[in-house]
């Protein structure tokens, strides 16, 4: 039987280019999307190239989408591999300008999301004695950066959670945890978080904040011009990261997926890069 993998967020971007490559791989993609009318360009691709991806509806901040879309996969397959929590969204503004409502929504996606599916399919995994969560956070999971302190945050949060579970749930129950840490990505996430910046009169930061935030997007958009030296990966290549990842034995914890993400957090993990000796340690003196 094929190894199989549950994606979230396939609409776009990497949960999209994601879906693509490990059917590719031969593996059984279930690709979740929050909203199925996205789905044509990955019809499209599944009828071109006869990929054996089923796609299905999840919503991360959903818990009954959640069950429904975990529970329909088990009942076929019997069991989930993979689970890649891929849907977040990308939230530039400062904390003062942020609504309750806005606070919570992008902690819900980010982190909140990742906590619900993990809790669904962890049963799963449990009794089979095998499984692997691969988390998508970013350098902004490592590294705080400005007018991101919502968004990295919650991208903080879930790698404390990853590297927690890490320490209890892998070696008994078979279960492997990997953080995959990409820097920019090329993708209509950065468009859709620049869309939310803007405030009701069309301003991106006001008051104090206005001159230190226009000299943070020119800085975003000179550099997402600037060749070799660009931060911006594809949403394929973050993919292959990810699908080498999936396939390795002894999986790390932490993979940075670009040489800029590597430089942009370097000071942070250099220690222990992959984050292993820590998860290690806390073993030891844990359990
Ligand atoms: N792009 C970057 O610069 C960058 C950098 C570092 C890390 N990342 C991380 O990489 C991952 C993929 O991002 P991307 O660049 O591929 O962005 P993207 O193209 O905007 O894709 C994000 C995906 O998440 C989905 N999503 C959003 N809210 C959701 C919800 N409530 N339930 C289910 N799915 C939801 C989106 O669906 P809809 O189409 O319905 O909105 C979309 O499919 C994210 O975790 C992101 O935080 C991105």
């Amino acid at each position: 039987m094929k190894k199989n993998i549950l994606i979230t967020g396939t609409s776009t971007g990497v949960g999209f280019e994601s879906a693509i490559l490990f059917a590719e791989a031969g593996f059984q993609v279930y690709a979740s999307m929050r909203n199925l009318k996205k789905a044509d360009a990955l019809k499209a691709k599944i009828t071109e190239a006869a990929l054996d991806i089923e796609i299905l509806q999840l919503d991360v901040t959903d818990n009954a989408s959640i069950e429904k879309a975990v529970n329909a996969i088990i009942a076929k397959d019997g069991k989930l591999d993979i689970l890649l929590n891929n849907a977040g969204a990308g939230f530039a503004k400062t904390l003062e300008q942020a609504s309750q409502a806005e606070i919570d929504w992008v902690t819900d996606v980010n982190y909140t999301g990742v906590v619900r599916t993990t809790k669904a399919v962890l049963p799963f995994m449990r009794e089979a004695r095998a499984g692997h969560v691969i988390n998508v956070t970013s350098v902004g999971g490592l590294v705080g950066q400005p007018f991101n302190e919502l968004y990295c945050g919650a991208k903080f949060a879930v790698e404390g959670f990853t590297e927690a579970l890490a320490t209890y749930v892998s070696a008994p129950f078979g279960i492997d945890f990997s953080i995959v840490e990409p820097g920019g990505i090329a993708t209509a996430f950065m468009e859709n978080a620049v869309a939310k910046t803007v405030n009701q009169n069309g301003e991106m930061a006001t008051g104090d904040y206005a001159p230190i935030f226009q000299k943070y997007l020119e800085g975003a958009q000179s550099r997402a011009s600037s060749g070799e030296a660009s931060p911006y990966q594809t949403g394929k290549e973050v993919a292959e990261v990810i699908l080498k990842v999936a396939q390795t034995e002894n999986p790390p914890l932490r993979v940075r997926s670009s040489k800029w993400a590597e430089w942009m957090c370097n000071l942070k993990p250099q220690a222990d890069p992959d984050g292993t000796q820590l998860v290690n340690q806390v073993k030891d003196h844990f359990l």
